[in-house]
């Protein structure tokens, strides 16, 4: 059976992050030929253009982690209406030199989990045109705004009842539009 490897990138570096706490839940209830592999951006320097010629070695390793997966999986934040600097700092670095995008073609869902009220909307449709420029088809439908209330992850990391059929609906479209892309 054909084993499907996600690259997952969370847009928070912080400790106790609730997108950190969604990735993890998400990969409690992917199906079992989908095997969920973090990509880390913590460590990246911040882009310079004039690097190209000599990406860093945390860059080349994001461009060989990408490049390593079937699909992506992004869990981010909304900050200030908008994806986190560092989510963005990962996106530009592994998308140059020109003409060496790793993101390419790669299907990839977007989700993610906020304390406010619209819970990430913002920063996704952002998401969404940046990801649409690097050449990344995305999940459209459902759209995953996950407002973070009290309850909403169970003490052994778990989405609880109350959201679970909601993200199983959205772990389903997930993966049968990634069996779509991969052959
Ligand atoms: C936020 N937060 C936030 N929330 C939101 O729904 N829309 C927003 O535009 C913002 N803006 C924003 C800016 C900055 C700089 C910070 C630090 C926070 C609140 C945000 O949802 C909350 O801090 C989450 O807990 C961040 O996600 P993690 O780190 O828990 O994954």
């Amino acid at each position: 059976m054909k084993k499907y490897t996600i690259g997952v990138v969370v847009g928070s570096l912080r400790k106790d992050s609730f997108n950190k706490q969604l990735a993890h839940a998400l990969g409690l209830m992917m199906p079992a030929d989908f095997m969920l592999k973090n990509i880390v951006i913590g460590d990246l320097c911040l882009y310079n253009q004039d690097d190209d010629d000599n990406q860093s070695d945390p860059v080349k390793k994001l461009k060989a982690e990408i490049k390593a997966v079937d699909a992506l999986l992004f869990v981010t934040p909304e900050y200030n209406r908008s994806i986190p600097g560092v989510l963005k700092n990962a996106l530009d670095h592994a998308s140059r030199p020109y003409g060496q995008n790793a993101w390419a073609h790669k299907p990839a869902g977007i989700i993610g989990v906020s304390i406010g009220a619209i819970g990430t909307a913002v920063a996704q449709q952002h998401l969404r045109t940046i990801l649409a420029y690097l050449d990344v088809p995305t999940l459209n439908q459902p759209e995953a705004f996950i407002h973070n209330k009290e309850g909403l992850f169970e003490s052994d990391g778990s989405i609880s009842a109350k959201s679970r059929d909601f993200i199983a609906k959205y772990i389903k479209s997930y993966s049968e539009f990634i069996k779509s892309y991969v052959a």
